[in-house]
């Protein structure tokens, strides 16, 4: 099984922690300050604990869960060739205002993608509230599945690996999305 690395520990961080280490994954968690402030995290999900710098290292796939705003400061070089899975939404009363999103010029995902212009950038898990992250997870359950959202740049191809699926009026995402080994785990997976 893989491992991924999580930049940042907050709530996004720990559901899907959570989710990842029931689909079987070794799980990184890491802050910007001193990695013993994550003791307690650790015990109570059971996940390794590290720098930025280790959880990058240590993730085949990296999760960013991080303000908005913080992306500029995302190492580049360090993140090169690693799939990054981009929780983040841009809110202007935390961020601040942003023209170039203001003005639907670009996109959030584009602006992380071109600062990560060494990885894969994939927008996957910010469409859904972390409180609900882990109540709503049906990897077992067919029925009323919540849709899970995935933006990226390589869309011809992703079409091939990403099966859509319509089961009871909603779009569902299939499980087989190969290239990020994220089978089992996902919410509507
Ligand atoms: N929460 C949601 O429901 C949700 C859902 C989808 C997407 N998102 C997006 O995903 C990203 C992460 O969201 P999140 O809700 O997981 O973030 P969060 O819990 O508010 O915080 C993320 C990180 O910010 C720092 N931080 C926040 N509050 C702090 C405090 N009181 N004292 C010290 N440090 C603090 C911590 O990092 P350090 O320890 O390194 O300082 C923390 O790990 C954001 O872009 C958000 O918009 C959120």
């Amino acid at each position: 099984m893989g491992k991924i690395g999580i930049i940042r520990a907050g709530f996004v961080s720990q559901a899907y922690t959570t989710l990842f280490m029931r689909a079987g994954y070794q799980v990184m968690l890491s802050n910007s300050r001193d990695k013993k402030t994550l003791f307690s995290i650790a015990t109570r999900l059971n996940c390794q604990i590290g720098s930025q710098e280790e959880a990058i290292k240590f993730g085949d796939i990296i999760l960013v869960a991080i303000p908005f705003i913080n992306y500029t400061q995302l190492p580049a070089e360090l993140l090169s060739g690693k799939i990054a899975l981009d929780a983040t939404n841009y809110y202007p009363a935390r961020d601040g205002h942003l023209g170039q999103l203001d003005n639907h010029e670009t996109t959030t995902r584009e602006l992380v993608a071109k600062h990560l212009d060494k990885s894969r950038v994939v927008k996957v898990v910010n469409a859904i509230p972390a409180k609900d992250v882990i109540k709503d997870a049906k990897p077992n359950d067919k029925s009323d599945r919540r849709a899970i959202p995935i933006a990226e740049d390589d869309l011809a191809q992703a079409s091939k690996e990403v099966k859509i699926h319509i089961i009871h009026g909603k779009q569902i995402i299939n499980k087989k999305y190969k290239r990020l080994k994220m089978s089992p785990i996902l919410l509507a997976a």
